[in-house]
């Protein structure tokens, strides 16, 4: 699946830059607070607008502190897929268990220099995992292909039948590298600058779903 972030959109005019890519999979948000990371964007009324704006699925990334408070929220006001930090939560099993029964699919996020292995567990307990390929922050930063071990790994419980999740990329996203994501065993691919700084968007989703059904992991 193909998620187009809307960070690189024009925030002035979120409900055409869901327009424009309407042939994605999910509409990736990417929720900031100036806390967990030091950029600033959206938050909940603006998740809620979006959401009437555009039939596509909201998968919002949080990276915020305190998720445990924020988080059901999301799920709450219609996001398909709620995906908190490790780092920021305080009690991950009882936040996967509140977005879950707010009708949204549960997601945990790992920034690239956090292990996997201690929370293998853990993740049965959500239907996501979102391994980033840069640091978060910001757009249009280069893929750290030293995370790929953390996918593989994931991606060999799945195959294993210990977990039942996506294994979803952020970060560095393009035609350059989604093939190498997609080897490593991801199944959903966020892409921000990738399709929005492209000259015809739904042709550029288009193009990295096909690179990445090409390859077999
Ligand atoms: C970064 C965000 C990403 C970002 C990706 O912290 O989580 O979703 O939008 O942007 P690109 O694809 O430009 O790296
Ligand atoms: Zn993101």
């Amino acid at each position: 699946m193909i998620a187009p972030s809307i960070l690189s959109a024009d925030f002035a005019r979120l409900a055409d830059a869901a327009d424009s890519v309407a042939g994605a999979d999910w509409l990736h948000v990417d929720v900031m607070d100036a806390h967990f990371v030091p950029n600033l964007t959206i938050g909940l009324p603006v998740v809620q607008s979006l959401h009437k704006a555009t039939d596509l699925p909201l998968d919002c990334h949080l990276m915020i502190d305190d998720p445990d408070r924020w988080a059901p929220g999301y799920a709450e006001s219609g996001a398909a897929n709620v995906t908190f930090h490790i780092e920021a939560a305080r009690d991950a099993v009882q936040t996967a268990r509140a977005i879950r029964s707010a009708g949204a699919l549960a997601g945990l996020s790992v920034k690239p220099g956090t292990p996997l292995e201690p929370y293998l567990e853990l993740l049965r307990e959500f239907d996501t995992l979102l391994v980033m390929t840069v640091e978060p922050g910001f757009g249009g930063q280069d893929f750290i292909a030293e995370v790929l071990p953390k996918v593989r790994l994931a991606r060999e419980q799945v195959r294993a039948g210990h977990l039942r999740l996506f294994v979803e990329v952020d970060g560095g996203i393009s035609a350059d590298t989604i093939e190498a994501a997609a080897e490593a065993g991801a199944d959903v691919f966020v892409a921000g600058s990738a399709v929005y700084s492209a000259e015809d968007s739904a042709a550029e989703i288009t193009r990295l779903r096909t690179l990445a059904a090409e390859v077999h992991p």
